[in-house]
C-alpha cells in the first residue's frame, strides 16, 4: 500500500492508518471526508467557535470506522462506540501502530453505558439508518444541551436522513459541504423519543418470533434467501456446526433444532447481530449448546466444524463486493473437519460455484429456485 493511502494528516494529528483486516493491494483509505469534517468541527469549537461548549470533558464518538476520529482526538480522551468488530479491531491496531495507549473501556459496544456527560457527540452516519436511530434515541440519557455533530459522505447520504435526525434532535443546523461530505449540528433536547428497535420477525414454520436489533440484516422480515436456506439445513451432522454471518441467528437455530446436542457456533462481525442471535437462542432453544463469536468470520476460533452454514454478505461498506464472501470461503476451507461441508446460499448470478471451486474440489447444488442456489462444498484443496 502506498504512503498516500495510509498517511493521515489533519491539524489535530498525523497518523498512519490502516483498514482492518490488512489486505494486500488495499486501495481504500482508513478514513474519508466525513472524518475530516467532524475533526474540523471539533477544532473550530476548540478554537472558540462555540461559546456554549462545556469547558472540559471527553467527546463521545459514534461509528468511527477505523479509529481516525478517536485517535486524532486522543489527547481529549474520547470514548468510542460502534457495532462493527472490524472497526474496533482497526481502532485498536492503529492505536498500537501509532504508539497511542488506549484502554478497553474507551470502546463501548452498542448496549454498554455511555459516559454521563461527554463534552460533545461526534457521529459518523453509519450505513444502517436503524443503527443511527437507535443511537439518536439513546442521546436522551445525556444532559440536555450537549452539542451533537453528524457528518456523512455526500454519495452515501440516506434520503430520509434530515427528517429522521430532526425527529430525535428537533431543530438542527445543516452546515456547508467540504471534502465531498456534509454535516449538521444540533443539541440534545429536553426529551428524545425512543427508537423503534429492536424489531421482531416471525418464522411461522418454526413457531418462533425473533428479536432483530437495530441495523441487523433482514430487520423487518425474514430474508427470502434465508427462508430457502433453512429448508436445506441437514440433519445428522456428526460434529460442531458454525452459522457464519449469523445475523439474527435463524439458520444456526434451525441447525441446532435439527441436530440436538450438536454445538452450534454463531459468528458475526456485528455486535448487535450476535446479541440478536444470543437472545433468540436463549428464548427458543435454551437447552441447545451454543457459542457466540464476535469477529472477522472464523478468525480467532480453534474449533473445526463438520458443517459451516453461510448466507454471505454481498457488500463491503456501501459497495457491492464479493471480497468478504471470498474471504469467508477461504476461512471455511481451513476450518472443516475431515468430511466436513461448507453449505452456501447465494443469488444465482453471483456464481459462488466458481469462487468455491478455488478452495474446494467438489461443489454440488443441493437446493435452489429460480433466483437462488444452495451449494455444498467438500474436500478443501
Ligand atoms: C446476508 S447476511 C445473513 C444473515 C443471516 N445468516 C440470514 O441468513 O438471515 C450476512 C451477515 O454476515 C455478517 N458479516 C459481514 N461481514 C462479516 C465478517 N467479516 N465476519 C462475520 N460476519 C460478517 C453481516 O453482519 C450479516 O449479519
Amino acid at each position: 500500500m502506498t504512503d498516500a493511502l495510509t498517511e493521515f494528516s489533519h491539524p489535530l494529528a498525523r497518523l498512519v492508518l490502516h483498514r482492518y483486516p490488512k489486505r494486500r493491494g488495499e486501495r481504500l483509505r482508513a478514513w474519508d471526508g466525513a472524518d475530516l469534517y467532524l475533526l474540523d468541527l471539533w477544532l473550530e469549537q476548540a478554537l472558540g467557535g462555540d461559546p456554549h461548549a462545556p469547558a472540559s470533558g471527553a467527546p463521545l464518538v459514534l461509528n468511527d470506522s477505523c479509529g481516525a476520529l478517536a485517535l486524532a482526538l486522543h489527547a481529549a480522551a474520547p470514548v468510542s462506540s460502534g457495532d462493527d468488530a472490524l472497526a474496533r479491531a482497526a481502532w485498536w491496531a492503529n492505536a498500537a501502530d501509532n504508539g497511542l495507549p488506549v484502554q478497553e473501556e474507551a470502546w463501548r459496544w452498542p448496549q454498554a453505558p455511555w459516559p454521563q456527560a461527554p463534552s460533545r457527540v461526534l457521529v459518523r452516519v453509519p450505513k444502517e439508518m436503524a443503527l443511527l436511530e437507535q443511537q439518536l434515541g439513546r442521546l436522551g440519557a445525556l444532559p440536555p444541551g450537549t452539542p451533537v455533530h453528524l457528518a456523512w459522505m455526500d454519495k452515501h447520504m440516506p434520503g430520509n436522513l434530515l427528517a429522521r435526525v430532526r425527529h430525535y434532535l428537533g431543530e438542527v443546523e445543516l452546515l456547508r459541504g467540504r471534502y465531498k461530505a456534509h454535516g449538521l449540528t444540533g443539541r440534545v433536547p429536553g426529551s428524545v423519543p425512543d427508537a423503534p428497535y429492536p424489531t421482531s420477525v416471525k418464522v411461522p414454520e418454526q413457531g418462533w418470533e425473533l428479536v432483530v436489533h437495530a441495523g441487523v440484516f433482514a430487520q423487518q422480515q425474514l430474508d427470502i434467501g434465508a427462508r430457502l436456506f433453512m429448508d436445506t439445513v441437514p440433519q445428522g451432522v456428526p460434529g460442531p456446526i458454525a452459522d457464519l454471518g449469523c445475523g439474527n441467528g435463524v439458520i444456526g437455530m434451525v441447525a441446532a433444532q435439527r441436530n440436538p446436542g450438536v454445538p452450534v457456533t454463531f459468528c458475526d462481525v456485528s455486535w448487535l447481530a450476535l446479541q440478536s442471535a444470543r437472545e433468540n437462542m436463549a428464548r427458543w432453544l435454551p437447552q441447545a449448546p451454543a457459542q457466540f463469536h464476535l469477529g472477522n468470520g472464523l478468525e480467532g476460533l480453534d474449533t473445526r466444524f463438520a458443517l459451516i452454514l453461510l448466507n454471505p454478505p454481498f457488500h463491503r461498506g456501501h459497495a457491492v463486493d464479493d471480497s468478504v464472501a471470498r474471504m469467508l470461503f477461504a476461512q471455511a476451507a481451513k476450518r472443516l473437519l475431515p468430511g466436513g461441508v461448507l453449505q452456501v446460499i447465494g443469488n444465482r448470478h453471483l456464481r459462488y460455484d466458481v469462487l468455491l471451486k478455488r478452495h474446494f474440489t467438489t461443489v454440488t447444488q443441493v437446493g435452489g429456485d429460480r433466483k437462488f442456489v444452495v451449494l455444498a462444498a467438500n474436500d478443501p484443496r
